[in-house]
């Protein structure tokens, strides 16, 4: 009687194993169809070639502050790559300590996003890396003085001149960013727990973490928040069944109609990354939600018309935070000094600056 109780007990348990095997491999399969790994080396960039002068130099300029008209900020301030390529503001502060309108997206990662910023309006990391140098309230900016800044400093004249062999003129701000995308795609976060479950590994994720991603997939967060990042990926209105209220979705960001000028475009942004996301709050282009928890749940009524239940808000959120990749190991480069001809800081043109 003993051994045919210990006989059911082994053969209910190995149908338990293999359910839950068979339920890893069909989620795991789910999941390929929908993501892609974060990969382990930096992505080669088709318009940017690697060397390792410019990468070097891209280092150096994602931390120099010299890029700003105070001096005082650099990509860094916003971009902590100590903080998940955060800055923990609901909005940034920039130059002379203003308020920015949106959110800081992380720079982690961002390199797989099909368009940058929250309204799409830089089409790759180059494009973009013009943007915050000159807007007034971030390093507030122009580029003929970030040029003379640069050349003003031989380290940086030689720098460039091995970064940009042949350009009968390196040191120009479109060299700048370049540089500074060859950097930025360094700045990537592979073998989270999505990915190593993806892999192969059942123990990556939790039971918990598990139902969380079969929730993702199966009540349409994945609809929009696919790919590589989870995100970063299409364009979409911020409340596609129920617009949130003013307090998350400020009345007078329309995000992407700005791009566009179509009305179809009012208030559509485009769809987050997710990766790394607990680290990265406050959260909505708004960064008016601190809590992951309250997100998702904003996400299931805004965007699915859903109620979601505590349970079910739980197993997601504990699946988002099974997204945390390996933080890039940054090492903050030593930035050579100025010189006589070096511009001075400039904190002046508070009052007339604006957005
Ligand atoms: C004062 C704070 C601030 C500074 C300085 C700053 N950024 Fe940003 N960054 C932001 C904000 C805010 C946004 C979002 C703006 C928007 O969507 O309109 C952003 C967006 C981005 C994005 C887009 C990410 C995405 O997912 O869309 C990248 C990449 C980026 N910044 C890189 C940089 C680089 C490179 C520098 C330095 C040259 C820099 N930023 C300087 C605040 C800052
Ligand atoms: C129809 C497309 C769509 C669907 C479906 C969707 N999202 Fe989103 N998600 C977005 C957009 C667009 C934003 C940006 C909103 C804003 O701030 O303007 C966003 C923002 C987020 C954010 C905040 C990201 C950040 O960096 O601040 C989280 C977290 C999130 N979504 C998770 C989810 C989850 C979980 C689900 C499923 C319950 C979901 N989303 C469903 C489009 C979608």
């Amino acid at each position: 009687m003993k051994k045919q109780v210990t006989l059911l007990v082994v053969v209910l348990s190995t149908m338990l194993v293999s359910v839950a095997v068979a339920d890893d491999t069909a989620l795991r399969a789910n999941c390929q169809g929908l993501f892609k790994a974060v990969p382990q080396q930096a992505p080669v960039i088709a318009d940017n070639a690697h060397n390792d002068a410019k990468l070097l130099l891209g280092h150096m300029l994602y931390f120099e502050p010299r890029l700003s008209a105070s001096q005082l900020i650099s990509c860094q301030t916003c971009h902590n790559v100590g903080l998940a390529g955060g800055d923990l503001q609901e909005t940034s502060t920039g130059h002379g300590w203003q308020k920015g309108p949106r959110n800081a997206p992380t720079t982690f990662n961002a390199v797989f996003n099909t368009a940058q910023f929250w309204d799409g309006r830089a089409e790759d990391l180059k494009a973009q890396a013009k943007g915050p140098v000159q807007a007034s309230v971030e390093m507030n900016n122009k580029p003929e003085n970030v040029v003379k800044t640069l050349k003003s400093i031989p380290a940086y004249v030689e720098l460039f001149a091995k970064a940009f062999p042949g350009a009968s003129d390196p040191v120009s701000f479109d060299n700048m960013a370049e540089a500074i995308e060859l950097f930025e795609a360094t700045l990537i976060t592979p073998n989270d727990g999505l990915d190593r479950f993806m892999a192969g590994d059942n123990a990556a994720l939790s039971a918990e973490q598990k139902a969380g991603l079969e929730l993702f997939v199966n009540v349409g967060c994945a609809g929009c928040h696919d790919g590589v990042n989870l995100g970063g990926t299409d364009y979409f209105p911020f409340g596609v069944v129920e617009q949130p209220g003013a307090d998350l979705l400020p009345a007078d960001d329309k995000g992407r109609f700005k791009v566009t000028n179509t009305e179809a475009d009012a208030y559509v942004f485009r769809s987050p990354a997710l990766r790394n996301i607990a680290l990265t709050a406050p959260y909505f282009h708004s960064g008016k939600v601190w809590s992951l928890k309250q997100a998702v749940g904003v996400m299931g009524s805004s965007q699915l018309g859903m109620e979601l239940n505590e349970k079910e808000v739980a197993q997601i959120t504990s699946f988002l935070e099974a997204l945390n990749g390996d933080q890039p190991a940054v090492v903050h480069p030593v930035l050579p000094a100025s010189t006589e001809a070096t511009p001075k800081p400039d904190l002046s043109n508070l009052a007339t600056a604006a957005h």
